[in-house]
């Protein structure tokens, strides 16, 4: 990815119309302000009290968690998987600035992915017409239409019909002119071994997954027929990972339930492609659903941007039980309001929902209890009213547990109160035990990568020598005053470092934040990123400067003489001199 591909003025003027803060906000829940700058939980990884800066001043963020930080390209980039030129056009759009660019001037994996995503939106339309149109589809058709899906159902998800043949959308992509490589990266065709490439699905009702934008990353595919147990195909059949499309990052439905969730902050998560279409179709548009897989740290995360409540729905069977509980675990160490639902007789929402309609599904999230609830339930059920004390203490240490990943601390008393009720035990020793296993002994969930965890350096502005800290802060607020500092001034390498790249950036326009945090080595990034946000230093930056550079001077050379004047040797006059004025002039400053 480079930079060079568009002119510095036009991503200038780009940084200097759009508002990050106003940006972050719309993504990012919870945002606050705090001293000059804002700060909210890190959308980018899991964390239970806010490190997450925006620096209005700069149009900068930086998180003090993860060290992950930069400009609104940047932000843009992650939060919503863009390319750095995706990213760039979609701020000129929404700032109005005109981009001269044509696709040759993309970087080639940019390009690459580019070409992915039209190669996706072609097969969604090509297995969707398909649907709609072929004779050949008549089975397909019939199929969902013994499932109770609508037309409408079928144009709001764009669901499709994968030919039997298993060559034919290949051939339309060829014609297209996409190479047979890339429509396999797509996760379009595969090459089975000794044979030529083939359509990665034939035969089979596709259900495109989006992301959040509404653009198809993958399809979701079902078997006309439930499995044969001699043919054992299986029922669904996702595409692989692509470079557009990992699995727990991903949420079926997501797209289309986000007007509904944006405005109640509420979502339902249910469990399959088919429980989010007929929840859709009942009117329940909330619903959405992981891709089979259990849910993901990432998934909590997306869903804490939109979402301040969760309705998890499950069937009642044990295995559904057990990956509620911890699906919803996950949600609620992510800051979410958890709640449990389970649809009675071991059925699912789509059934339930078709056999019996609304009312019945809507009953079922109204009894959704919490997870504490939920979890005492589980490990009660079967047991005698009064258990025995060695029983009592182990599902006490149990539920204990998930209370103590709970961010919040009313609730989490709340909980320990509620506790005491059902295991009839007091409340004082639960809540000694509470804090006697701590709340970091606990696993923080599952991840797939790198998100539960700080995995960017950590951005330790406490290593630096402390009048480094103040002058840094300094010039980064007013980057016209670097020119007053010089070299002799810091005391550790990196600071200046820092101050050099400061001093040769030009800070006239809104990137040089971004500028200077790109300019720096990669060890120094996040020390930078750190110091451009947080620190509220000084009213008046230019008199503190002074002030901080006269004591630092003094101090230094005080240091340099005393030895001398501790020492046996005889010292020079004007040494003495020098050395009683410093003491005098710093009388009530030294440590
Ligand atoms: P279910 O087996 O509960 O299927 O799997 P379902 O959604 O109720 O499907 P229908 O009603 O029989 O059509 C739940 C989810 O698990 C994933 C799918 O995402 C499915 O929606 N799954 C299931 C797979 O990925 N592969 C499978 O073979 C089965
Ligand atoms: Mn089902």
């Amino acid at each position: 990815m480079s930079l060079t591909k568009f002119s510095p003025e036009t991503l200038d003027s780009i940084l200097s119309r759009v508002d990050l803060v106003e940006l972050v906000r719309e993504h990012v829940h919870g945002l606050k302000k705090a001293g000059r700058d804002w700060t909210a939980r890190c959308p980018f990884h899991q964390e239970k009290s806010p490190s997450f800066t925006v620096s209005s001043e700069k149009q900068f963020f930086h998180c003090f968690g993860c060290g992950e930080h930069g400009s609104a390209f940047k932000f843009l980039m992650k939060i919503e998987g863009l390319t750095f030129p995706e990213a760039v056009e979609r701020l000129a759009e929404r700032t109005g600035v005109k981009i001269a660019r044509g696709p040759e001037t993309l970087a080639p994996a940019d390009r690459e992915r580019l070409r992915i995503r039209e190669a996706l939106a072609v097969a969604r339309d090509f297995y969707h017409a398909f649907l709609l149109r072929s004779p050949e589809a008549q089975p397909a058709r019939a199929y969902l239409a013994r499932r109770g899906v609508s037309a409408e159902s079928i144009e709001a998800f764009a669901l499709g019909c994968a030919p039997r043949s298993g060559d034919a959308f290949l051939a339309e992509a060829r014609r297209k002119g996409f190479a047979e490589g890339l429509l396999v990266k797509a996760g379009l065709a595969k090459v089975p071994e000794g044979r030529g490439p083939r359509d990665f699905f034939c035969g089979r009702v596709l259900f495109p997954i989006c992301d959040a934008k509404g653009e198809v990353t993958a399809f979701g595919g079902r078997a006309l027929e439930d499995p044969d147990p001699k043919y054992p195909v299986p029922k669904y059949m996702n595409s692989p990972e692509t470079p557009l499309f990992s699995k727990s990052r991903t949420l079926f439905g997501l797209f289309q339930a986000l007007p509904a969730v944006r405005k109640s902050r509420r979502a339902i998560l249910v469990e399959g492609y088919m429980d989010v279409i007929a929840s859709h179709q009942f009117g329940m548009t909330e619903a959405l659903a992981s891709l089979g897989t259990a849910l993901a740290v990432e998934h909590a995360a997306l869903l804490s941007r939109y979402a301040a409540r969760v309705i998890v729905v499950f069937d009642s069977d044990n295995a559904g039980l057990a990956a509620a509980a911890r699906g919803a675990e996950t949600l609620l160490h992510a800051g979410l309001d958890v709640r449990i639902a389970t649809v009675p007789e071991g059925k699912d929402p789509d059934e339930l929902l078709r056999r019996s309609g609304v009312e019945p599904f809507k009953k079922c999230l109204d009894d959704a209890c919490d997870l504490v609830d939920f979890r005492t339930t589980l490990a009660l059920k079967g047991r005698p009213a009064e258990l025995a004390p060695a029983e009592k203490a182990a599902v006490a240490r149990d539920i204990l547990g998930t209370i103590s990943r709970c961010p919040d601390e009313v609730l989490k008393a709340e909980w320990v109160r509620r506790l005491s009720h059902r295991l009839r035990t007091d409340e004082e020793s639960l809540l000694r035990q509470l804090h006697k296993g701590g709340p970091r002994t606990v696993d923080r969930g599952r991840s797939s990568e790198r998100v539960a965890g700080p995995q960017a350096p950590r951005s330790d502005l406490k290593g630096l020598p402390h009048s480094d800290r103040q002058i840094l802060a300094l010039v980064m607020r007013r980057p016209s005053l670097a020119s007053k500092v010089t070299q002799s001034d810091w005391s550790s390498p990196v600071s200046a470092r820092i101050w050099r790249a400061l001093c040769s950036a030009d800070a006239s326009d809104a990137s040089w934040p971004a500028r200077l945090v790109g300019a720096l080595a990669p060890e120094d990034k996040v020390l930078a990123s750190a110091l451009l946000v947080g620190e509220d230093p000084s009213d008046d930056p230019d008199v503190e400067l002074a002030a901080v550079l006269w004591r630092q001077r003094r101090e230094r050379r005080l240091k340099e003489i005393e030895p001398l004047m501790k020492g046996d040797a005889p010292v020079d006059g004007a040494i003495a001199d020098e050395y009683r004025k410093l003491l005098s002039e710093l009388k009530g400053t030294r440590k």
